[in-house]
């Protein structure tokens, strides 16, 4: 099978992500910070020592590593984030480029009284930083906006959201989820509040992990209550971090794997991961131009990027090529609206769907030039779906 759909979650992991997740299971089984036993404080030095990793990588002081707190994934962090922050009366700023993790809880809670104003990104999905500046008001409490388009793969500038953010007195927010493992993320240089990320994707770890930093100072209403494995007499959730926000039983298994897909990363060097996937990328955009009627949308020419870029083929529907790809010729990708649909409708592409490919640093060139040679004979030969097949994506 040729595997194109990393921006959903990456695949094939590492082999040492498959070892860490096996010894976890085997060794490392018992339920860490619940007990004083030898095995729970092993499982526990583990969780630790994988936060102590992702403080490294994204630059969040070593004495803050108990502010990154684990979830099951981006979803969690950021319903975590924006629900635990926002009160009626508030205003967040966001763009019309979001995942429908962050648009569903604020459409929810715009009928509970938040302010919010989507900023209208231009067609290739970009942001205008100055659109941002004036959408400020005296209360507006949050800045929440997408690193890298799952969509268009455009990046946004966060450094320059960020210090609007700082200007202005406000906090920000920042989606994570197409750019951790991929992009340089400073939580210092990015002044950012609140760091969203999920493990499974560029970081390489299982599904079901992800984690929210969240800056020193911030303290946001709990969203789960339960069992801590500390200061169990109180009646409601400690204050202290990270248990506050960790009720129940961790992934240990899965966080046991995202270390390992840390240390892949560190290892083997992000510049290096990135520059292979961009050279896939690009590879593909420059072989679609043999495909008559195929269009790409997101950035081009020099423009910051990560690895996942959407298309369409003119009369053609989106899940009848996304289909196709997977039954005829093994090929995985998405096609659809990728759980972005304000984005699509930024694109002008609600209708019409698009068909996306995500790289990852185990694609090869190979199998890029036949992805490209699929679509050509797909658009040469008019191949179509089976009467009936309804094709893949929705
Ligand atoms: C930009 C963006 N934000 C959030 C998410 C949600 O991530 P998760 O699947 O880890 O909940 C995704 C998932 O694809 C995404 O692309």
């Amino acid at each position: 099978m040729i595997y194109f759909d990393n921006a959903a979650t990456t695949w094939p992991k590492p082999p040492e992500v498959i070892d860490a997740v096996t010894r976890c299971i085997r060794d490392l089984g018992a339920n860490p910070g619940r007990a004083g036993h030898k095995m729970s404080v092993k499982a526990g030095e583990m969780v630790d020592s994988t936060r102590k990793k992702l403080a490294r990588l994204f630059n969040i002081e070593a004495s803050a590593y108990e502010r990154i707190v684990f979830t099951v994934n981006a979803t969690g962090a950021l319903n975590l984030a924006i629900k635990g922050l926002l009160k009626k009366g508030d205003h967040v700023i966001t763009s019309t480029m979001e995942h429908n993790s962050v648009t569903r809880p604020l459409y929810r809670l715009e009928r509970e009284g938040v302010q919010v104003t989507r900023v209208r990104c231009a067609g290739d999905g970009s942001i205008d930083p100055g659109e941002i500046k004036k959408s400020i008001k005296q209360n507006t409490k949050l800045i929440a906006i997408i690193h890298a388009s799952n969509v268009t793969g455009t990046v946004m500038p966060a450094e320059e959201i960020g210090s609007i953010a700082g200007e202005a007195g406000a906090l920000f927010l920042l989606d994570a989820a197409q750019s951790a493992g991929v992009l340089d993320i400073d939580v210092k240089r990015m002044n950012i509040s609140l760091l969203a990320f999920p493990g499974h994707k560029s970081l390489l770890g299982p599904t079901g992990t992800g984690g929210l930093y969240i800056r020193d100072g911030l303290v946001l209403e709990t969203l789960k209550e339960g069992g801590t494995g500390s200061q169990s007499d109180l009646p409601g959730m400690p204050e202290t971090l990270p248990e506050r926000y960790e009720a129940g039983t961790l992934n240990t298994t899965g966080i046991a794997g995202l270390e390992a897909g840390i240390d892949f990363i560190m290892k083997t060097g992000m510049d290096k991961i990135r520059d292979h996937e961009l050279r896939l990328t690009q590879l593909f955009i420059e072989g679609a131009q043999r495909v008559p009627g195929l269009k790409i949308y997101g950035p081009t020419g020099d423009a910051p990027r990560v690895p996942v870029v959407s298309f369409l083929i003119e009369g053609r529907k989106s899940p009848e090529i996304g289909g196709l790809l997977d039954k005829n010729y093994d090929i995985a990708c998405r096609a659809g609206l990728h759980c972005a649909p304000d984005a699509h409708r930024t694109l002008d592409t609600f209708d019409k769907r698009l068909v996306r490919f995500s790289f990852s640093f185990f694609n090869k060139e190979e199998e890029v030039i036949r992805a490209v040679d699929c679509l050509e004979e797909i658009v040469r030969n008019n191949i179509t779906l089976p009467e009936g097949e309804g094709g893949c994506g929705c």
